[in-house]
């Protein structure tokens, strides 16, 4: 609820001018660093997909860290989605518009199953380019995504536009 988001947004530090001029970047350092505050974050979204999904699929890097946790919490496995030429095995491969330029991710292609209910979690939807990516991953081993849960939502760039039909939660919205 509202105090739930509260404590959250206290734990998130903008920092002016990175990583590059007239960006404000949100650091999550702050709210990894709260116990209580993570916790927290982890038990909401527990609440809301305990019991509907399969498998946590987490973006490098910082859905690393989150993803994990909420896996662990599930009591559900997790599977990393990484830049490109990280994993060892066979990998599906999707690239995607950045602002500037492209960026390619992977996934293994054995580390899902047709008919998996997959969770996908990021720290932040930005342009949406990269969730909408996992997405696509998920989909070429024939899994379902059950839903995309991310801290932090920069709705002024329009990221679920890139995620249409899909049941995206963000626990924070900057309009
Ligand atoms: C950030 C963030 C998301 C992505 C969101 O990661 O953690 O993964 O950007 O941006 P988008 O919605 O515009 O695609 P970043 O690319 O900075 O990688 P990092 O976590 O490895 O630092
Ligand atoms: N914080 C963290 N990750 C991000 C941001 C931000 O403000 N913008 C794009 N990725």
């Amino acid at each position: 609820g509202e105090e739930l988001r509260q404590l959250v947004a206290s734990r998130l530090r903008a920092i002016p001018d990175f990583p590059e001029p007239g960006v404000v970047f949100k650091d999550f350092t702050p709210l990894l660093r709260d116990p209580a505050a993570s916790r927290a974050v982890v038990a909401d979204v527990v609440r809301r997909r305990a019991g509907a999904v399969d498998v946590v699929v987490g973006i490098e890097a910082r859905g690393f860290i989150l993803g994990s946790v909420m896996a662990h919490a599930l009591g559900v496995g997790f599977v990393p989605v990484r830049k490109a030429g990280k994993l060892p095995g066979e990998t599906h491969r999707v690239s995607y518009s950045l602002e500037y330029g492209e960026a390619v991710i992977e996934m293994h292609q054995d580390a899902l199953q047709p008919g998996d209910r997959v969770l996908v979690v990021d720290d932040v939807l930005a342009t949406g380019g990269t969730a909408a990516a996992c997405c696509q991953l998920v989909e070429a081993c024939g899994a379902t995504v059950a839903g995309v849960e991310v801290v932090l939502e920069l709705a002024f760039l329009h990221g679920r536009d890139h995620l249409p039909g899909y049941d995206v939660v963000s626990l924070l919205v900057d309009e």
